[in-house]
């Protein structure tokens, strides 16, 4: 089980920086009286993050309420893409609350016609149709759905194998699970889809082997025949890393589905709107999926997610068929609008290319240094990941992730709690307003952290 970031009042050293303000006991006792609270009405569930209770946020910062200022490089997590609580996401949200519209079902909205307008003249050509959904797992369940619709309408009935990548997260609900294996969170589904299946995700460190034809042996060995797949999904980047496919596998990945008319999906849920240095993170490829979904750092607040795909698959289903009670709602597609204009706006897309080439070599730097325990620093415009390894070798070291990200928070650096295989990735997604000072800082807080982890 994960680790429980402990309620235990502690002085920090002082920190005041032009991004970290930082004194006194932290967590102090009124934080964690409230948080105490939350403890006795939640989930063990809800308590894996670092003992903050945020107040507010703004850029590239997180606040409480006795004075202390984060440097956030989490985004939440990989929300905030155009920076926290922006304001004229504030003012576009708050101007479509006080019409007042807050809700209409699937009964259309300004609002829902302008976000779909805008994302369709975002996507590649050819995807034109959007399907606006609340959640990041909402939109995988319904490309899972499309994705053997389609196969079985346009194949035979066995045309509904699904192909996901190992190690992969595409969201916690039944189909979703079951595409994404990450640490075995599928293990609650007693009968589980024999026709999803797994293979290796090429990511060039635990899977060295990233050449196309592992895709197709992993096929055979499972005994899938190619042309009962309906089609295949893969996060854009694995969250996991975040790992990336080589260009040249995710050519032939598209080449085979083509050939063997599978649908090729990408869940874009973290890569999207900038996040990668380009604002689709497939652009990494030069490939484009049959659809992909989206959510997270598309409204940068409000929970907002969308597949968007062709025509040929978007309208397998008829009127009413496939709707979600908070499909569109107003204020969350006025939240989505505003943040992909300032995301354009003040040229998020181009900072996160160019800040993350400063982010990327300080964390070769650390990884330089620290060889024998980071064994792989993953990095992509604004994201990035160190892996923490035991000694020498390539087993997860979750205790090492762990302490790092504790000791960040305690200098004023707010990470999410390590993630990724055996929990040994220290994630690093700031928000894409991000500039190169608050970037180098950051990172020396994490070398200083690595070093007395050690
Ligand atoms: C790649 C990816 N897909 C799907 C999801 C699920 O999104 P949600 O938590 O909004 O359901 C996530 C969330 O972390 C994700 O990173």
């Amino acid at each position: 089980m994960a680790k429980e970031f402990p309620l235990i009042s502690t002085e920090v050293k002082p920190v005041s920086t032009k991004f970290r303000k930082l004194s006194g006991p932290v967590p102090n006792s009124a934080t964690i009286k409230e948080i105490e609270k939350l403890r006795e009405a939640e989930p063990l569930s809800m308590r894996g993050q670092p003992p903050v209770i945020w107040d507010r946020a703004e850029g590239v910062n997180v606040y409480d309420a006795y004075g202390n200022m984060w440097l956030d490089f989490s985004s939440g997590v990989l929300i905030t893409n155009a920076g926290h609580g922006h304001k004229s996401i504030v003012e576009a949200i708050t101007k479509q609350a006080s019409r007042p519209l807050l809700t209409t079902y699937c009964f259309p909205n300004e609002a829902r016609v302008k976000l779909t307008q805008k994302l369709i003249s975002l996507a590649p050509q050819g995807l034109n149709k959007v399907f606006v959904l609340s959640t990041g797992a909402e939109t995988t369940e319904c490309a899972l759905k499309l994705m053997r619709t389609y196969g079985r309408k346009t194949g035979t009935d066995d045309k509904s194998i699904i192909v996901s990548f190992e190690n992969s997260f595409h969201g916690r609900t039944l189909g979703a699970q079951q595409m994404g294996s990450l640490g075995g969170g599928e293990a609650w589904i007693k009968n589980l889809d024999p026709e999803i299946v797994q293979v290796p995700f090429p990511d060039g460190f635990r899977c060295q082997d990233t050449s196309f034809e592992l895709f197709e042996r992993t096929l055979g060995r499972l005994g899938v025949e190619p042309d009962n797949v309906a089609g295949v999904i893969s996060e854009t980047y694995q969250g996991a890393g975040p790992n990336f496919m080589p260009k040249q596998y995710a050519k032939d990945l598209r080449k085979w589905c083509d050939k063997y008319g599978a649908l090729l999906c990408f869940d874009e849920i973290q890569a999207g709107f900038g996040r990668c240095g380009t604002m689709w993170g497939f652009e990494l490829y030069d490939v484009l999926p049959d659809l992909f979904c989206i959510g997270k750092g598309v409204s940068s607040s409000l929970p907002i997610s969308a597949v968007i795909g062709a025509e040929r698959v978007m309208n397998l289903y008829g009127p009413n068929e496939m709707t979600s009670t908070h499909s569109g709602n107003p204020i969350c597609c006025a939240a989505a609008l505003a943040s992909i204009e300032v995301i354009e706006k003040e040229k998020l897309v181009e900072n996160s290319a160019k800040v993350g080439l400063v982010l990327k070599e300080h964390l070769q730097l650390i990884k330089g240094e620290f060889s024998e325990r980071i064994g792989f620093a993953p990095a992509a415009g604004l994201v990035a990941g160190l892996l923490m390894v035991k000694k020498g070798g390539k087993d997860p070291d979750y205790e090492l992730a762990w302490n790092v990200g504790n000791l960040c928070f305690r200098k004023g650096l707010l990470m999410f709690a390590p993630v990724g295989v055996g929990g040994g990735c220290v994630k690093i997604a700031p928000p894409l307003c991000i500039s190169e000072e608050a970037v180098k800082e950051g990172c020396e807080v994490i070398r200083e952290a690595v070093k007395e982890s050690l």
